[in-house]
This record gives C-alpha cells, structure tokens and sequence, in this order.
C-alpha cells in the first residue's frame, strides 16, 4: 500500500489543513484520517444512491449550503433513535421535503447502527448532527440552536430508552439535551417490541410523556422486523407522520392529487318495493362522504355519486344522488374517465324484480305478498373489467359481518379491483352508522390500519393513493 506524509505535501495543502485542524479541534493527523475515511465511506457506500441520488454532493459533517425552503417554510427537528424502523425515517426526510418543511436531523449513536449519517445527510442536502461534544458542530450550529431553531421534534424511531429518557428529564447526548432544551412541540413515533411497548416501565412513561403534552403518533398493530412476532409496537408509517407533522404545524396538507380526477360512490342503494317502500342497508354514507371530501381537499376533481343519505355532502365536490343500484352504475359510467374509482357504497345486491307500481295493500283473506328477487348489476366488477376508460385504479370496499380476510381475498380475485378495504360491519364493531373504521387494505400486500376516525381513514387512502399515482400522468 502507498504511503504518505504531511510533510510530503506542498504548503498551501499544508496550510489549509492545519486551519482545517484547527478548527474541527482535531491534530492534522486526525483530520487526514477524517477527511479520507469520509472520502472513502462516500465512494464505497451506494446506500444512499439507493433511496434516492443526492441532489449535490455531500460529505458526513460538511457544512454544504442548505437547498433553499421556501420563505416561511416550517421547520422540523427529526430526531432518529437507535430501532429497526430507523430506515423509515429515511423515507419520512423525503415526504417532508416534498412537503415544503425544512428538517434537520439527529443521529443517536445507536441509531447510526441503523441508518448511516451519509444516507440521512444525502437526503437532508445538509449535515446531519450526532455528537454534543462536536466541535466543529458547536462552531457552527450548538444544542441550544438545534432546539430553539425549530417548530417541532419529530422522534422517529422513538426507542422506550428515547422515552424513558425524555420522561425522565435525561439530557446525556445530543438528542436528548435537544428534547430537554426545546420549547417546541415535540411529536414521537414509537416503534419497538410488542413486549417492550406493553412493558409497565414503557407505559409508565408514555402516561408520563402524555401528561407533559407531547404528542403521539401510533404505534400500529403488524407484523414486526423479528420473524413471527405480531402485535402493538410497528412505528407507524412515513405517510401517516407526515400527517400528523402536517397537522401539528398546522400546514395546508399537500395538494396531493391536484389536476386527478376521482370518483367516490358513497351510501346505501334504496330498491323499490312499491312507490312507498323499499329494501335499504344501514350504511350512513360517512366513509364515502369523508373520501370524497379528503379528495376534494387534496386538490381533485371529484365527482361523488351518492345513495339517500343524512349526512351533509362535502363542499367542493360534483354531487349526483341517486337511489338505485341501477341508477348508480348510470352515474358512475356518465363520470368516466377518471383516475380513480373509489366505491365505498353499500350497493343492494338484490332488487325486486316484481315491484309493484302501486302501494301494495293488505287485503283481507288474500295471501302475504311474496317479493322476488333479481341480481342488480355489479358496479365495481363492470368498471374494474372495462376494456375503455378503466380508471388508473379501482378500489373497492368489502364490507363484511364474517371471514373478513377470505371474503375479502375473494372479492380482490373475482372484481379485478386493484385494492380492497376491508371493513368489519358486524353489529358489535359499530362501523355502519359510526364514525370510526378498522381497515384492512388488500392488493399486491395485505396492510392492516389501526382504528381510526372515518376522516382519518379517508385522508390516509387519500395519501395512499396519491403515492399510487406518483409519477403517472
Ligand atoms: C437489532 C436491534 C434492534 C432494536 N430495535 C429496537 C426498537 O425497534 N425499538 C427500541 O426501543 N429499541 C430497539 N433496540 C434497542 C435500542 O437500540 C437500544 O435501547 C438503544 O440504547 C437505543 O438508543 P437510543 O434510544 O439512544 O437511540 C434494538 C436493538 C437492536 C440490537
């Protein structure tokens, strides 16, 4: 191997390392050997061109320029802790970016087992910070600036050591002495072992974190990293913290699917017995209805085609209401094309083929009618199996009282959709008619969601399916 001295080195080269010496705090020797294993980390690792190339070069703990947030943009403090789901929070520096928000990011030493700080940085467009005791850090941008220069500490992973620490006022590194230092909200995403969440000491401090104001994203129920463990402890997703940093900010969500066009089908069918009566199902219209509006709110076009329902329509959308299933699948067809289907009514799957034209009456001595049935059309297989104006996706809901997943699995076969949310609408699980929702979301992948508000249902598929579109025209 080729060797090489300093004192090999012409005196200009000399000069300026030993300023640059000087000012990280370090002999000329150790700053050889910094400036060429960073060299050298950067040529061997293709991690971060992986995620996504950097837009300029950048090297680990070089000050590069920041790329210019917009005026005004917010500013977040993303603070990764040492878990599996750290590699997340690479994706979770994209989707904020995209978002217009300023990040910078913490590295805790354990983290940097997970996530190197040259992939963060690589994304960041920036430094990224690790040590309390970096001088060259402190020169240039100290603990106490990282924790006033910031409307919101996002942990993500927030480890129970992360947890334990914040609700025990630790303050032993650099992310830590942050958290202790801010006045800014802070928001954790915790993200570890169903046993370590459900741990007394792990909820003895989340009780003790929530007391203090700090504010909560997941954890979800799912499958963890460690091979046939389920359960509450999955860091929720880039998606869903975008969100809640999105809210917590109080920032304009992202027009997500401007200039798309989105059709939502939304509440029961009414099928004619006679004139006065007819055959219904208890949907209220809430899901479709809060679709539709999460999709108008994300800059869509958005066509909702609607069965008789109580709940108010969203503003800004086109409303067609309809009360049959025919009528329906009529709507639906005259709103084509679109880029997105979503059918979240309860469509009738039977009408009555010998409805009468008048009211039928009770008659004395003659027999109780008896009501025929007839197959209506499938609306979401006859749009899903179109040769012509298929929209870019067709999503469909299975609303089911039993075997939720096989039913499920059956319909994303038999329809041709390309996803299915399945629902639990069994009396005891309150959906029809309620305000909340558990989702199953079927396609390629099974995804389950954790409970959530009707809304917060809509504007996660919302965001789902702008990810979907991303790139497509
Ligand atoms: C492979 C591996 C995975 C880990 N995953 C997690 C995790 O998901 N959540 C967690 O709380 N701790 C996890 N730990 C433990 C933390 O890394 C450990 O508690 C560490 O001290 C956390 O440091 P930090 O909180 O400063 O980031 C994991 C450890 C290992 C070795």
């Amino acid at each position: 191997m080729a060797s090489l001295t300093v004192r090999q080195l012409d005196d200009r080269l000399k000069k300026l390392l030993r300023l640059r010496a000087a000012r990280s705090g370090r002999s000329v020797e150790d700053e050889v050997r910094t400036i060429l294993r960073d060299a050298a980390e950067e040529g061997g690792s293709r991690a971060a061109d992986l995620i996504e190339p950097p837009a300029s070069p950048t090297k680990r703990g070089a000050a590069v320029s920041r790329p210019a947030a917009p005026a005004g943009a917010k500013r977040v403090l993303l603070v990764i802790g040492g878990g599996i789901a750290a590699y997340k929070s690479l994706d979770l520096i994209r989707r904020l970016k995209e978002r217009g928000i300023s990040v910078r990011c913490i590295l805790t030493k354990a983290a940097e087992q997970f996530v190197t700080p040259l992939s963060a940085s690589a994304l960041l467009g920036e430094r990224v910070f690790t040590d309390l005791f970096d001088l060259s850090g402190e020169f240039d941008i100290g603990h106490i600036r990282l924790a006033r220069e910031t409307d919101l500490i996002v942990v993500a992973p927030a480890t129970a050591d992360l947890m334990a620490k914040l609700a025990g006022g630790h303050a032993d590194d650099l992310a830590t002495t942050v958290l202790l230092a801010t006045t800014a909200k802070i928001l954790l995403a915790p993200a570890m072992n169903p046993r370590m969440w459900a741990n007394k000491a792990t909820q003895r401090n989340l009780a003790q974190l929530i007391a203090d104001g700090i504010a909560l994203v997941g954890p979800n129920e799912g499958e963890m990293a460690e091979a046939l463990e389920r359960g509450l402890g999955r860091m929720a997703e880039p998606l869903e913290i975008a969100s809640a940093i999105e809210k917590l900010l109080s920032v304009q969500p992202m027009q997500l699917l401007q200039g798309r066009r989105v059709l939502v089908t939304s509440g029961p069918t009414h099928e004619p017995i006679d004139p006065v009566r007819y055959i219904a199902n208890r949907s209220s219209g809430k899901q479709g209805h809060a679709i539709a509006e999460a999709a108008a709110a994300a800059g869509a076009d958005v066509t909702l085609v609607s069965g008789p329902v109580n709940v108010t329509h969203p503003p800004g959308v086109k409303v067609v209401e309809v009360e049959t299933a025919r009528e329906m699948l009529q709507a639906v067809e005259s709103a084509l094309p679109v880029d997105v289907a979503i059918f979240a009514a309860a469509v009738a799957d039977w009408r009555v083929a010998n409805a009468g034209v008048q009211k039928l009456k009770k008659q004395a001595g003659k027999a109780t009618p008896e009501l025929s049935l007839v197959e209506n059309p499938d609306i979401l297989a006859t749009i899903a199996k179109r040769k012509m104006q298929r929209p870019r996706l067709v999503i469909g809901f299975a609303a089911e009282t039993e075997n939720i997943n096989a039913n499920a699995r059956a319909k994303l076969a038999s329809k041709g959709c390309d996803w299915i949310l399945a629902n639990d609408v069994s009396p005891q699980s309150g959906v029809m008619g309620g305000d909340c929702n558990t989702i199953t979301v079927r396609a390629s992948g099974v995804e389950a969601w954790k409970p959530q508000s009707k809304d917060e249902v809509a504007a996660t598929l919302i965001t789902r399916i702008a990810d979907a579109l991303r790139g497509s025209k």
